[in-house]
């Protein structure tokens, strides 16, 4: 039971309905009074659930966040999932702090810090760096995998796979007779140098503009939204993410293909694989959380030219060339599904892996990229806007900008 304050009701009379209840809302007073002398805990813990943290693109622990990353990373290559989650998870909740850690002290109160992880945390803060990072990061097979898998259409199976075959670069590959190339592949080694490199803010805007204007040649009523880490403001990124639908339903399932064609038209269309919908409302609620929604969706290399974008291309300094390469995600939900869609495709990985999470293990409900559904009462629950989902859940909202967990 809390204790609230006036304006919990306030906002709820705005809303027309009771609404989610959030720290503001609580009566500060009512919080126990300490005995005179002593000095007081803080209140504020920090939540396991990334879903509970604000985590801005601003990261004080960067130098403790990217060891783990590496080692998170390495444990992916060999598959081993436990120890790869809890680096991740533990790289996760120090982004959210809004200092540096600079004693091990500083992590006591600190959910997700297992023995590894702090180990790690005072290696770097005795030594400025950790042995067990450094060496996996002269490790042949990690730099190997890292390499493989930075192309465009090779995951770690392939990588690994490549690997055992005792290659161990790209013209080890390249020159190889018996390695057949997939499309995705091909098109991944061709514009390597571009798609490698970061994509900019401005970058990302141009190509805002056009899609939205091939969109509006199809339908005027088309509704396009930037999502992935450019919503979450990022300066940068390794592609750039929209939704795209409209609000005629059904109509969304031959959106995608006809900004292709346009794309085509306009012979900026590098590459693209195109997944047609397999959304099938009646087969949800799906109770295995799958890699991939069933939105129709396509992942795209377009050709950006750099007269498009304010302040030019970010390329390489002694690069002339007048366009680069870019890795566009597209995704068309059915309207109704909205406001799952841009909640799913916002991410960052983690904040959504804990947004499932927080849901199945604190709520009984199921949220994936379609739908919610409360277990105990049986039923879906609606939403138009991200905020609805954040209430169903109980959840403070956070802001787009504050999801980089
Ligand atoms: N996503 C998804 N289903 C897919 C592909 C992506 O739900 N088939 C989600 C991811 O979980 C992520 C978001 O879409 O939350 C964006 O994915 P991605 O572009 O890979 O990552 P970003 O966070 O945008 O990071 P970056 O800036 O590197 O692109
Ligand atoms: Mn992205
Ligand atoms: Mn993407």
């Amino acid at each position: 039971m809390h204790v609230l304050d006036i304006s919990w009701f306030t906002d709820s009379m705005r809303e027309g309905r009771p609404v989610a209840v959030e720290t503001r809302h609580l009566i500060q007073d009512t919080l126990p009074t300490l005995p005179e002398g002593s000095t007081p805990t803080p209140v504020a813990t920090v939540s396991q659930y990334a879903c509970q943290r604000r985590t801005t693109t601003e990261n004080n622990n960067k130098i403790l966040t990217d060891a783990f990353e590496v080692l998170a990373e390495s444990y992916e290559f060999s598959e081993i999932e436990g120890p790869c989650l809890a680096f991740r998870r533990a790289a996760s909740v120090l982004k959210s702090l809004p200092c540096e850690v600079r004693c091990l002290e500083d992590t006591q109160d600190l959910p997700c810090l297992g023995e590894h992880t702090k180990a790690v945390i005072e290696e770097i803060l005795q030594y400025g760096r950790s042995f067990e990072v450094e060496k996996m990061l002269s490790d042949e097979r990690y730099q190997t995998l890292k390499l493989f898998t930075s192309v465009f259409g090779v995951g770690p199976k392939t990588a690994e796979r490549w690997y055992r075959r005792g290659l161990r670069s790209f013209s080890d590959i390249l020159s190889e007779p018996s390695i057949q190339l997939n499309q995705m592949q091909q098109t991944g080694f061709l514009h390597y140098e571009d798609i490698s490199r970061a994509v900019s803010k401005a970058e990302a805007r141009a190509l805002g503009n056009i899609i939205d204007e091939a969109v509006h040649t199809i339908t005027s009523d088309a509704i396009l939204a930037l999502t992935g880490g450019f919503r979450r403001g990022k300066e940068f990124g390794h592609d750039v993410d929209f939704i795209v639908t409209t609000p005629e339903l059904g109509r969304e399932k031959s959106l995608l293909p006809d900004i292709i064609d346009e794309l085509k038209e306009q012979g900026i269309l590098l590459y693209c694989d195109y997944q047609a919908s397999t959304f099938d409302i009646a087969k949800l609620p799906g109770y295995r959380f799958e890699a991939m929604d069933h939105f129709a969706k396509c992942f795209l290399i377009l050709r950006l030219e750099g007269s498009k974008v304010e302040g030019g291309l970010n390329s390489a300094e002694e690069d002339n060339r007048s366009w680069r390469a870019v890795r566009v995600d597209l995704v068309s939900p059915p309207m109704d599904r909205y406001a799952f869609a841009l909640l799913g495709w916002t991410g960052s990985r983690q904040f959504e892996r804990d947004l499932r999470r927080y849901a199945r293990l604190e709520r009984r409900m199921l949220l994936d990229n379609h739908t919610l559904y409360d277990k105990t009462k049986k039923e879906f629950l609606a939403a138009t806007t991200e905020r609805d989902i954040f209430a169903h859940l109980g959840l403070e909202y956070i802001e787009p900008w504050q999801r980089n967990a």
